[in-house]
């Protein structure tokens, strides 16, 4: 029988040997840096497909498209043709009035831990898709590990610094330098930080995104009280 320093070493153990792949694949993070496409797993709630580099997409009626140039932020209604060179998403079942905005200019909201945002494309009602702007500054961290409920396509816009992924004794590293495109799935643990010395500037996808407040109004979460590991 194996005491408790022999069961965590043996678990230590397993972890070392789960190589940044099986990590990345069992927390559900995706990176990519050349051409490519994603498509929501089976198991999603909500369906997207991203486009990485240079792809002609059509887009069908009841979609709509998010795609970025060099400078500029771009939200279609199907049904269109676009010809993307960077990073293009459908979302599926959602139509808003079309819109563009700049990528020029500094964030206008601050955010957590020196990091600061701007809303590109706000959500039109809670809970809709988003595209947000997040640059964070030269050492630093977004913010705590975190999870979100919903799909996170990031596009790294600039700088340089590193996605961090998976949980204590668990992770893995992967720098985010620009072009390159980070897809977070729902509930996969993560933060950036930036130990370059220089800043980062990231635009995330919110595929679909929260009500704020409203998402911990659950019988799980409001019948829970937390206490350390029972470890
Ligand atoms: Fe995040």
């Amino acid at each position: 029988m194996k005491n408790d320093n022999e069961e965590n070493n043996m678990s230590q153990f397993e972890k070392n040997t789960v190589d940044a792949a099986q990590i990345q694949a069992l927390y559900r993070v995706h990176y990519f840096n050349a051409s490519a496409v994603f498509e929501a797993p089976e198991d999603h709630a909500y369906y997207f497909k991203t486009f990485i580099g240079p792809h002609q997409i059509s887009v069908e009626r009841g979609d709509c498209v998010y795609f970025l140039t060099t400078d500029t932020a771009f939200l279609k209604r199907g049904p269109c043709q676009i010809d993307s060179q960077h990073c293009a998403t459908i979302v599926r079942g959602f139509m808003p009035a079309e819109r563009s905005c700049s990528l020029a200019g500094l964030p206008v909201l601050p955010y957590v831990n020196g990091c600061s945002t701007k809303q590109l494309f706000a959500p039109p009602r809670p809970g809709d898709p988003t595209l947000q702007y997040l640059q964070i500054p030269p050492h630093s961290a977004e913010q705590a590990h975190h999870i979100h409920s919903t799909t996170r396509v990031v596009y790294t816009l600039s700088g340089k610094g590193t996605s961090i992924v998976g949980m204590e004794g668990l992770t893995v590293k992967e720098d985010l330098t620009p072009g390159k495109v980070c897809i977070l799935e729902p509930m996969c643990p993560h933060h950036f930080e930036t130990p370059y010395g220089e800043p980062l500037v990231v635009v995330p996808l919110h595929v679909f995104s929260a009500t704020s407040g409203v998402e911990t109004m659950h019988p799980m979460f409001n019948g829970t009280y937390l206490m350390n590991q029972g470890n």
